[in-house]
């Protein structure tokens, strides 16, 4: 059974005081998760892990990172390392999100080499894959989604961990824009992903969970969580709101 994640990516947002209260009153309001099975992560700016690891230690909120440097230290002016992001116990890092692909230019390439410093580390990545709207448009879908998997999974060493692995499909043309993708188009593209991820490994696909994330708030959260190839969400304006990040973790339970 893979076991439900929602995620809220804070992205850069917030202040110190502003996410300290946030960090609290998702701690508080997650009180009733702790019986169930369902995961809670939060990703707060680098500056703000040394809050998230003093706030959320002994609740059911485990907090993680934006991004992560492929190496481990060295001069690498403004970078931060898995070893740093360990450091502050960080469980997860986002690896490869659409804003670090197109506004930032980050590579196929570089992608995959952040994804295996993370596992190597024990930190549990969380892949972004995802087509702009002229590529759908383009009917390119598909082959976009099956090349972002392809430069991360074709080398990836055989006895890994595979439940420590999450793949999030981001369409990005529903990122921030409040156009969130049909049921249909959700479920078609997370099978598509399942699928591509048996060729590379059977027990892979099966322990690998996939979530959505594009403009998922407390309206959609419902139905999108309950599609049968669909193990959560991946937040990004929702989560800045305590109670509705709250909300979307009881849909998805
Ligand atoms: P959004 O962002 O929920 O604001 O669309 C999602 C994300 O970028 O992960």
């Amino acid at each position: 059974m893979r076991r439900p994640l929602v995620a809220g990516n804070w992205k850069m947002n917030g202040s110190k005081e502003s996410l300290v209260s946030l960090m609290q009153s998702i701690a508080v309001g997650c009180d009733h998760f702790k019986t169930s099975n369902m995961e809670l992560v939060v990703f707060p700016p680098f500056v703000y892990l040394e809050q998230a690891e003093k706030h959320l230690t002994g609740t059911c909120v485990a907090w993680g990172a934006q991004d992560l440097c492929s190496e481990s230290n060295g001069a690498y002016t403004g970078e931060i390392s898995a070893t740093m992001l360990n450091d502050f116990h960080c469980r997860y890092v986002i690896v490869g999100h659409s804003e670090r692909r197109h506004i930032f230019g980050e590579t196929d390439q570089q992608i995959a080499t952040k994804f295996n410093a993370a596992l190597k580390s024990n930190l549990r990545p969380i892949l972004c894959v995802g087509e702009t709207n002229e590529q759908r448009e383009k009917g390119l879908t598909d082959s976009i989604i099956m090349r972002q998997l392809e430069s991360v999974f074709s080398k990836l060493p055989a006895a890994s961990d595979f439940d420590k692995i999450v793949v999030a499909y981001e369409p990005v043309w529903a990122i921030g824009t409040g156009k969130t993708a049909t049921p249909d188009q959700v479920q078609e593209v997370h099978t598509l992903i399942r699928n591509q991820l048996k060729k590379y490994n059977v027990e892979l696909a099966s322990k690998a969970r996939i979530i959505y994330g594009g403009s998922v708030n407390s309206g959609n959260a419902h139905q999108l969580c309950h599609l049968s190839d669909v193990d959560g969400v991946l937040v990004g304006g929702a989560s800045l709101d305590a109670n509705q990040f709250i909300e979307i973790g009881k849909l998805c339970k």
